[in-house]
């Protein structure tokens, strides 16, 4: 090979009003492997080149160029409260590039939003570099210019790629970004620990944590949950499949969340029980799921389709528009501030 080449980013994260962390991927080298049976298969060395620009100032777009093309990019620094912002939520961008790109490119035509929060599943196998290069290359012309957020999904496998592709030194964080305050959390308890108790305490310690983060911040506008797993699904296969997360609702409430934003499920659905917004937007790209079963007296909207989720910020009002990789509207509805 003739030098390292570009196999990921230029990527944003860690974005707050004064710094901004910027990250690319370079293959230097690549091995391959020639299985008993079958084709053989190429797997690329990647090295994560990073940098941190700090000092910045708050609501302000930067342009700024990285990695070995000079690959240009800009990102925006997080506003002060008060100030009008843009986001997108999607996920499940795995296994079918087609569709992935399909939703991106719907995505910007419908304007680059100030930052993407990732609702989890990028990748098929978390731990097989020869993946992320597929999903970085498809989400480049967006994420070389907005903040990316990410979450942990069960196909990310916990794997240290992960941590170091989007510099996350948790698997579970907040952030604020105007008036809003959001809280990342890891649902993926099956690739905690093989141990129960192991995979208990760590969910006794997240949840004690989330608590602790949403009671600190009720002065925010809004609240935002960003997880894999719903509490609520119209998926008849997967109903009651993640307790834990079930079990969080009398805290959601009681901390008064504006709107839980979800993936893992391959379609968009929307529920509202008891003054919470619970979204499902899980149509990155993963092959789709019936949404068969919708629960009574909580949904209010459900669709199989490749989609996002854009939600803009002015005032004391979020407006959420689910929109289909079609660019057709799936769901529209507002969340007030405060409540
Ligand atoms: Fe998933």
């Amino acid at each position: 090979m003739a030098g390292p080449k570009l196999a990921g980013g230029p990527i944003v994260v860690n974005v707050s009003q004064r710094t901004a962390t910027v990250v690319w991927i370079v293959e230097t080298d690549q091995a391959t492997l020639h299985p008993p049976s079958g084709d053989a298969k190429v797997s690329p060395s990647l090295h994560v080149e990073k940098t941190t620009f700090a000092g910045l100032q708050p609501n302000t777009k930067y342009e700024f160029e990285a990695g070995p093309d000079h690959s240009k990019g800009s990102f925006k620094t997080a506003p002060a409260p008060g100030e009008p912002f843009s986001f997108v939520v999607y996920g499940d961008t795995r296994t079918r590039p087609d569709a992935h790109s399909a939703v991106i490119r719907q995505l910007l035509q419908h304007g680059v939003p100030d930052f993407v929060t990732f609702s989890g599943d990028s990748v098929a196998d978390g731990g097989d570099p020869s993946l992320w290069p597929i999903f970085f290359d498809i989400e480049r012309d967006l994420l070389r210019q907005t903040a990316f957020f990410p979450s942990l999904g069960n196909h990310e496998h916990h794997a240290p790629n992960y941590f170091e592709y989007f510099q996350q030194a948790k698997p579970y964080y907040s952030f604020n970004w105007g008036s809003a305050h959001f809280s990342v959390v890891d649902s993926d308890l099956g690739n905690v620990s093989p141990s129960k108790a192991a995979r208990d305490t760590y969910w006794a310690e997240q949840t004690r944590w989330l608590e602790d983060d949403l009671a600190a911040n009720q002065k925010a506008d809004f609240r935002f949950l960003v997880a894999h797993h719903p509490l609520y699904t119209a998926v008849r296969s997967r109903q009651g499949d993640n307790p834990h997360m079930t079990a969080l609702a009398p805290m959601l409430e009681k901390y008064r969340l504006s709107a839980g934003l979800f993936g893992h499920d391959h379609n968009y659905q929307h529920y509202v029980k008891n003054g919470v917004h619970y979204i499902v937007s899980g149509g990155g790209g993963a092959p789709l799921y019936d949404v068969d079963v919708p629960p009574p007296g909580i949904t209010q909207k459900v669709a199989s389709i490749e989609n996002f989720v854009s939600v803009k910020v002015n005032g004391k009002v979020a407006k959420v528009e689910a929109i289909a990789v079609d660019g057709k509207t799936i769901d529209m509805f507002e969340i007030s501030a405060g409540r």
